[in-house]
């Protein structure tokens, strides 16, 4: 691959419903700029899905809707492989055996299991638990080098690398890389429009904490104007953003739209009030999302053919993950025809 880097690129969203401004900066739109310099491969990850239930129709338009989100974004499937995990099987069989290396201690030091399964974590799926040995899986499954994700998956791709490095140490063998983390632009984690405090996240119940990568203009401009802030005007220095977590989301969302830096924000909003500010960010987003949204509702009226696409997409994925999970079975111990 001429002018192309070394390594391969691995990531994935869930299909959980809601997909937002945090996925796309975040990560979707990262996925799409590294493809002029490397080799991608980006998942839709069901198995991750049904770690918390979901209503087996949503999971099946959840998973065309982040399909969709990564076409619409930019993504070329010529060059790079799109797919649904649940169709390439080598994952979940990478995953036993990753289980069987992980230690319980490890998982126990998982924040967003402790996040997500709440003060009722023995009511918790033993999936939900288990999801960070999944994820290393996907990723080395492909032996996936680089994985472009936001702040919050960081620790999930630090275990990925100490799975890779105890069954590499275990089994005297050189099989996985150590995955690095591609952590990227200036939105790696964008906080509620709510509260500065936590996370933008799809299972927010206030769909004003987030704007949906499906709203329409009007949505946007009416969350963006609710979002909540301080009676400050803004800042014309970064430090004056401190204790104001609220304000620091809006300028941090402008500046990664805008893809510009902080100081050229508060040289241009400095002294203004959130009057100013806010019409200005949502005129920034809606110009942003509205040619995503037109083309993403385009591919969501023929969900025939992101079906094909989908599956075409897992075939080429399963002709390179195959190779490598006999691999695996064989230094493993197990017996093959
Ligand atoms: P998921 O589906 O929750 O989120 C998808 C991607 O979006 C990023 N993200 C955010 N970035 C910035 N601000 C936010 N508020 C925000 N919320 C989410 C996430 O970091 C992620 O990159 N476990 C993963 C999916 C996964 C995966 C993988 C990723 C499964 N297997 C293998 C990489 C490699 C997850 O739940 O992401």
């Amino acid at each position: 691959m001429i002018g192309k880097k070394e390594g391969r690129i691995f990531s994935g969203v869930q299909p959980t419903g809601n997909l937002h401004l945090g996925n796309y900066l975040g990560a979707i739109r990262n996925f799409v700029r590294l493809q002029s310099q490397y080799e991608c491969i980006y998942c839709v990850v069901e198995l991750h899905a049904i770690t918390q239930w979901q209503p087996p129709t949503e999971v099946s338009s959840n998973t065309r809707e982040v399909a969709a989100a990564y076409l619409a974004a930019g993504i070329e499937v010529k060059q790079h492989i799109i797919f649904n995990q649940s169709q390439v099987t080598a994952h979940a069989e990478l995953a036993w055996i990753f289980n069987c290396v992980a230690r319980l201690g490890w998982l126990d030091r998982m924040t967003q299991f402790k996040e997500k399964a709440g003060k009722d974590k023995e009511r918790a799926s033993a999936g939900l638990y288990a999801y960070p040995t999944l994820m290393a899986a996907e990723i080395l499954v492909y032996k996936g080098t680089h994985v472009p994700v936001g702040e919050d998956q960081k620790q999930h791709l630090e275990l990925a690398r100490d799975i890779a490095a105890k069954f590499n140490h275990d089994y005297k063998r050189d099989v996985f890389p150590l995955v690095e983390p591609l952590i990227l632009g200036a939105a790696t984690r964008v906080m509620s429009l709510k509260d500065g405090s936590s996370k933008m996240s799809k299972s927010d119940s206030a769909d004003l904490s987030r704007i949906n990568m499906t709203d329409d203009v009007d949505t946007i401009a009416r969350k963006i104007k609710k979002a909540k802030t301080d009676s400050d005007v803004l800042p014309s220095e970064p430090g004056g953003l401190k204790g104001r977590p609220e304000a620091a989301n809006l300028v941090g969302i402008y500046m990664a739209l805008a893809e510009t830096d902080i100081n050229s924000v508060l040289g241009q909003f400095g002294g203004q009030g959130f009057g100013v500010f806010k019409p200005a960010l949502a005129e920034l987003a809606i110009e942003t999302l509205a040619p995503i949204q037109t083309e993403f509702r385009r591919l969501m009226n023929d969900p025939g053919s992101l079906d094909s696409l989908l599956g075409s997409g897992a075939d080429r994925a399963r002709a390179l993950a195959d190779p490598i999970i006999a691999e695996v079975k064989e230094i493993v111990g197990f017996i093959r025809p």
